[in-house]
């Protein structure tokens, strides 16, 4: 055995006071003590979390690197306790080619500290056959974003079936184009005029219609409207969801700026309410970031110059720690949602996602007296600041990916090159 780590797990669904024994990366045993054997290290945690999966950043790399790239993206996510991240097509060249897929696929095995799944993006020129040997999963935009990535309105639905005949998840971000509104913005309100809740509503409409015609699994990236969830009430099994921290904790009443802007937009307080509802009742089955970092530069041109998207792999479990601890989410519902269901949406897991005999020892240790205040200084993106400035969370001080530290009591230990590729 190389570890034994003790102390209050999350296992099982619910907290227990156990030991947990690590060899080769894996957990290989859970007992109420274990008896150290060899030179293994014996250490021990207040609590323990599995670490999570963030299905959704934008690592920008290749391309966009002045932005972030893998090595800086991956050691941010390793701060905020997680273990695997699922990177976004809208990179340059797009991952819309296997050529590109397996290019970028190669820059995060030299540069990433935790373990990446990488989508492929869903085009009306892609080989999506070939494509699928080589992605973790798609993604399709079915309007104008980051990157401008969208498929044309009429062959979304061909699009889809395509990619479900490869058996992979695909995510899709559900704004209709043709609801979207095109107008000069000059703050947080306009933009939320010109993504109203209805576009949004209206593509996952569409969507929700579509999936039980389809055979794998259809996911809904970054839901944000309350409009929305009403789609998601009986949705049927192969139809997941997502939302994302900005959504739950932010509005456009507040005073962000275009630090705000991101697409879906922030909207109201009433949405807000109604994600927190529909993520602690499971119609929302699961947390991802969209981490999305733009330069302070970029950020800070008119409003409706300034590009969509805000930084949130290092502040996602954080922050959701710090509301589990005021009660306003589970603890074994947040565990699901950060960490075992996406896992298992985007096929692996059988490997991760809980704190099990046989799965990777992706874990995080975690003091909830530890509380502290997020401050743009103290994070790891290279894009330097966060829209949650000032509010409370609760970061893990360890994080151990594949029984491996990444980061020990606060301090990056990692190294690039140590991530692996899930889908292969
Ligand atoms: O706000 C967003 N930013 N939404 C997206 O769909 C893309 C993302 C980005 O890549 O910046
Ligand atoms: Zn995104």
């Amino acid at each position: 055995m190389d570890f034994i780590v003790e102390g209050r797990a999350f296992a099982g669904g619910e907290f227990v006071e156990c030991a947990i024994g690590i060899e080769n990366g894996r957990i290989s045993r859970i007992g109420k003590t274990i008896e150290p054997s060899g030179g293994c290290r014996r250490i021990s945690a207040k609590h323990i979390l599995p670490a999570g999966v963030d299905a959704h950043v934008h690592f920008r790399d290749p391309g966009l690197t002045h932005k972030e790239d893998f090595a800086t993206g991956t050691m941010s996510a390793a701060f905020g306790g997680i273990s695997c991240v699922l990177d976004m097509p809208n990179t340059k060249p797009p991952a819309v080619t296997t050529e590109a897929l397996a290019e970028k696929i190669e820059i995060a095995k030299r540069k990433a500290c935790v373990d990446f799944g990488i989508y492929a993006g869903a085009s009306a020129v892609g080989n999506v056959e070939a494509l699928a040997k080589k992605c973790t999963a798609f993604k399709l935009y079915m309007a104008e974003s980051t990157g401008g990535l969208n498929v044309p309105d009429s062959e979304i639905e061909g699009i889809c079936a395509k990619i479900a005949k490869t058996g992979k998840a695909l995510s899709i971000h559900t704004e209709d184009e043709k609801t979207r509104k095109k107008f000069e913005e000059k703050n947080l309100e306009d933009h939320l005029k010109s993504r109203s809740n209805i576009c949004e509503a209206e593509a996952v409409k569409r969507v929700a219609a579509l999936a039980p015609k389809l055979k794998n699994e259809i996911h809904l990236a970054h839901i944000s409207a309350k409009e929305s969830i009403e789609y998601l009430k009986n949705k049927p099994k192969n139809l997941t969801a997502e939302v994302a921290p900005h959504h739950l904790f932010l509005n456009a009443g507040m005073d962000l700026r275009q630090y705000g802007k991101v697409n879906p937009p922030l909207r109201t307080k009433q949405d807000q309410s109604a994600l927190w509802e529909a993520l602690n009742l499971g119609i929302i089955d699961m947390l991802a970031s969209d981490h999305a970092p733009h330069t302070i530069d970029e950020k800070e041109k008119e409003f409706n110059d300034a590009p969509s998207g805000m930084p949130g792999v290092e502040t996602m479990y954080p922050l959701m720690l710090a509301a589990s601890k005021v009660k306003r989410i589970e603890i074994a519902r947040l565990a699901n949602a950060i960490s075992e269901r996406p896992a298992q949406i985007f096929g692996f897991g059988e490997r991760k996602g809980k704190i099990a005999v046989g799965y990777d020892a992706d874990l995080i240790f975690v003091d909830f007296q530890n509380a502290r205040k997020i401050k743009a200084e103290d994070l790891h993106s290279k894009c330097g600041w966060t829209a949650f400035e000032k509010f409370d969370a609760i970061f893990p001080e360890s994080t151990m990916v594949r029984g491996k530290f990444v980061v020990e009591n606060g301090s990056f230990v990692g190294a690039p090159g140590y991530g692996r590729y899930v889908s292969e």
